[in-house]
């Protein structure tokens, strides 16, 4: 279904050719001027230098040839030449009738969907989930569900950090705890426990642990410096013992390998538990380690076609153009020691995607800090060939989420904060807020702020621009009132609460039409609700969940103020009510959808 504006320039347009011009004159827009007018045309002011005469006469022409235009309620050519447009409010009305019939809302399936790869969540297997993977997995999700119901083919993959050092520190630590595992054994040959020797819990500890003790913290007060250097030394020891049992898992050690099963599984459905809370999923699991056996045949392959060259050992690609401003180092492919990288494992990972899936795009979401990584990766496999010319990289890179003194978010006790609390909290919030002066009961109350937090916390984080920084302000998003989450759902409980009255009257919710408006609220309210297609197809084409944060927040507001001016369920003219009732049911089904990719859902009542 065409665009509310290109209808109307359409219209416009075809009169500038009536009237002896340029139809590609009549671009129409949204007025600057809302007191005035609805939409404005400044085609004219274009025209003028164009035809030689004063932009006034042009718009006067144009504005005759719009008179008597049904779609039109009103059009003035006011001086120095502009088109002032309202359109009338039985176009209005037929085009809310027409989205209301429509599966999408208007909103239209390109003809050619694209296969988009998304790469989101990246959590690092046994590192707990913090909130710096939080914005990955809701932007990540959004987008996902953005650019399926716009049509397109998509595939989310986690690709989870499994391959790196904190293996190698977790089976370090392991072997110290517990020296008498047969893992440890080499020259054990038998079966190996199918039980895991240890529980998330011990894991997620384990992992803390170990990462503290490879680290060398500085010396401690009280201590001397000879105690201090003994304390150094051993953990430069464990240290190196992490990165020699790194090499040998990923060199095959049978009891290693096994461990990292044990350590997969056991991290992989605690992973999903927390990402399933979030209503965050993958239509892929895989991770860096899926790719290994790709990675030999690779580098040799950028060596023959003369792509990668050795350099201080190591294997790299130069990837630097002439026209850089900023420094563009080579992009490494193997170390020295022939270890692979975070940037071999992302090359490798985009010849398996190229060759199982044949995207169109492959799209990552990740701190925008990794900036510089992924514009290596992308220059290298663009260079190589590895990706085709046409496949369209992109990286989305999110900035931090502050605490309310504008610092990387912490705990109280200043420690990385943990997910998991991080949603508790604000469930507590909204759980308070939602019993505050009123009788509920508890159960209810817990399962709607479960519900309410959650897009609490999304909306918080989606209504930003990805790239900046933000403020998590619980106190703000948990609010009802103003451009947050519960005030979107709050909206939408609002129109079922009066659609369920409507109903206990005796009222049907079939065969309803909206009819004409007959006051300005009612009018704005259908000119918002017709921005759907626009809002959705922009936040796909941009990859930009907050479009549809700000084009519900505007449909809400102006939701609430036709709710104030109008009497509905009061309504005697039943057609009138009718008619109301139609409206609302559409404005429910949009914002239900636009919620729906946001990735977050609406409770009955709150
Ligand atoms: N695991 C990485 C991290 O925690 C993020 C992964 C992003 N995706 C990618 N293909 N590199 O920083």
């Amino acid at each position: 279904m065409k665009k509310l504006l290109d209808l109307i320039s359409d219209e416009v347009s075809q009169a500038f050719a009536d009237a002896g011009y340029d139809a590609a004159l009549g671009k129409v827009t949204v007025s600057n001027r809302p007191d005035l007018c609805e939409y404005q045309c400044n085609g004219a002011m274009a025209g003028a230098k164009q035809y030689h005469c004063a932009p006034i006469m042009i718009a006067e022409a144009v504005a005759e040839k719009l008179q008597g235009n049904s779609a039109f309620g009103e059009v003035s050519a006011v001086k120095p030449g502009f088109l002032n447009l309202k359109v009338s409010p039985a176009f209005a009305a037929e085009y809310m009738n027409r989205m209301a019939a429509d599966e999408k809302f208007g909103l239209e399936i390109p003809a050619k969907p694209h296969m988009i790869i998304l790469d989101y969540g990246g959590a690092n297997a046994a590192k707990p989930l913090h909130v710096g993977h939080l914005r990955s997995a809701i932007i990540g999700e959004s987008v996902k569900r953005i650019c399926r119901y716009a049509g397109h083919t998509v595939i989310g993959d986690v690709h989870l950090g499994d391959w790196g050092l904190q293996m190698g520190l977790i089976i370090t630590e392991l072997q110290e705890r517990k020296p008498e595992l047969p893992y440890f054994d080499d020259s054990y040959a038998g079966e190996y426990p199918a039980e895991a020797p240890f529980t998330i819990s011990e894991l997620e500890e384990i992992y803390p642990t170990a990462s503290k003790k490879s680290k060398d913290d500085g010396q401690h007060e009280g201590e001397t410096d000879a105690e201090y250097q003994l304390r150094q030394q051993a953990t430069a020891d464990y240290k190196a013992k992490a990165l020699a049992a790194t090499a040998d898992l990923q060199n095959g050690r049978r009891g290693y390998r096994a461990l990292w099963r044990h350590i997969m599984n056991v991290s992989v459905a605690d992973l999903k538990k927390n990402y399933d809370s979030l209503n965050v999923s993958f239509d892929l699991w895989k991770g860096e380690s899926d790719v290994q056996d790709i990675i030999p045949g690779m580098a040799q392959k950028l060596k023959d076609d003369g792509y990668a060259y050795e350099s201080d050992g190591a294997l790299v690609v130069d990837i630097a153009r002439e026209d850089d401003t900023r420094e563009m180092p080579p992009c490494m492919i193997l170390k020295s020691d022939g270890a692979a990288l975070y940037t071999t494992t992302d090359i490798a990972t985009i010849v398996e995607r190229v060759e199982q899936y044949h995207p169109d795009e492959i799209i990552y979401f990740a701190d925008k800090r990794q900036d510089l990584h992924f514009e290596q990766v992308f220059r290298c496999v663009k260079k190589t060939g590895i990706a085709p010319e046409e496949t369209k990289l992109k990286f989305i890179g999110f900035g931090t989420m502050n605490g309310r003194d504008g610092k990387p978010f912490k705990t109280r006790d200043g420690g990385v904060l943990r997910l998991e609390a991080l949603i508790k909290e604000v469930n507590e919030e909204m759980y308070q807020k939602i019993i505050t002066g009123r009788e509920i009961s508890e159960e209810k109350a817990r399962e709607i702020a479960k519900t309410v937090s959650l897009a609490a916390i999304k909306y918080g984080d989606l209504s930003n621009q990805a790239s900046k920084d933000y403020i998590f302000d619980i106190d703000r998003f948990t609010s009802f009132e103003g451009d947050t989450g519960p005030y979107i759902l709050y909206t939408i409980v609002r129109i079922k609460s009066i659609l369920r009255k409507y109903q206990e009257k005796g009222g049907m919710l079939t065969d309803l039409s909206v009819l004409p408006a007959e006051n300005e609220a009612e009018k704005a309210l259908m000119l918002e609700t017709a921005k759907f297609n626009a809002a959705m197809e922009s936040a796909c084409e941009e990859k930009a969940p907050h479009r549809v944060c700000a084009y519900i927040y505007d449909l809400c507001n102006a939701f609430n103020h036709f709710y104030h001016e109008t009497k509905i369920l009061a309504e005697e003219d039943q057609e009138k009510q009718k008619g109301y009732i139609a409206l609302l049911l559409l404005v429910k089904g949009v914002l239900e959808a636009s919620i729906d990719v946001l990735g977050f859902e609406a409770p009955e009542e709150m």
